[in-house]
């Protein structure tokens, strides 16, 4: 099926990866893009903000495994929507059962690069409580990349996020 009759269709697009890659950099830019065929983008982290508070206040006060029910359970929220792309937060996939419920959402793109530019492009961010030294962070991502590869399609992330959109609409076909 081309991009095409996707987009006619409703079909959702997800963006998945690492903290860093520009899933909401170009989940905005693809929400540009389509905005005329009737397309939303979300943010699944502002999503769960929005009503649960701060990510890094949740952490502190209810902990991680509190933070990736609420995660799951904003996930669950679209599984009935159309015309959306999310961006993710970079551990969805920690719960493996995520994975599937992605799946029923729409076409998965993993937004790839290596450890040393996701982390240049995010250190000192004080948002993101995973987030602490450059060694951690790329074990984190060696952990991750396995599910990560789960995705429909792999996306060179070293780039523009408008570059990265285009690219995605392209691997869309
Ligand atoms: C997390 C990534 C964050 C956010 C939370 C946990 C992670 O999202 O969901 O801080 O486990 O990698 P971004 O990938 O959008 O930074």
């Amino acid at each position: 099926m081309s991009a095409e009759d996707k987009i006619r269709n409703g079909e959702n697009i997800i963006l998945i990866g690492m903290m860093g890659s520009g899933k909401s950099a170009v989940g905005k830019e693809l929400g540009c893009e389509l905005e005329h065929r009737g397309y939303k983008f979300v943010d699944l982290d502002e999503h769960i903000e929005k009503h649960h508070g701060k990510i890094a206040d949740i952490f502190a006060t209810r902990g991680e495994d509190d933070f990736r029910f609420l995660e799951s359970n904003a996930l669950q929220v679209f599984t009935d929507k159309t015309r959306i792309i999310i961006s993710t937060g970079g551990g969805v996939l920690k719960n493996e059962e995520n994975i599937s419920i992605l799946r029923q959402l729409g076409t998965i793109f993993y937004l790839q690069a290596p450890a040393n530019v996701l982390y240049e492009r995010i250190k000192g961010d004080i948002g993101r409580p995973l987030l602490k030294s450059f060694n951690e962070f790329e074990k984190t991502l060696e952990e991750r990349e396995e599910n990560y590869k789960l995705a429909d399609h792999i996306v060179d992330a070293q780039r523009s996020p408008r570059d990265v959109a285009q690219e995605v609409l392209r691997r869309w076909n």
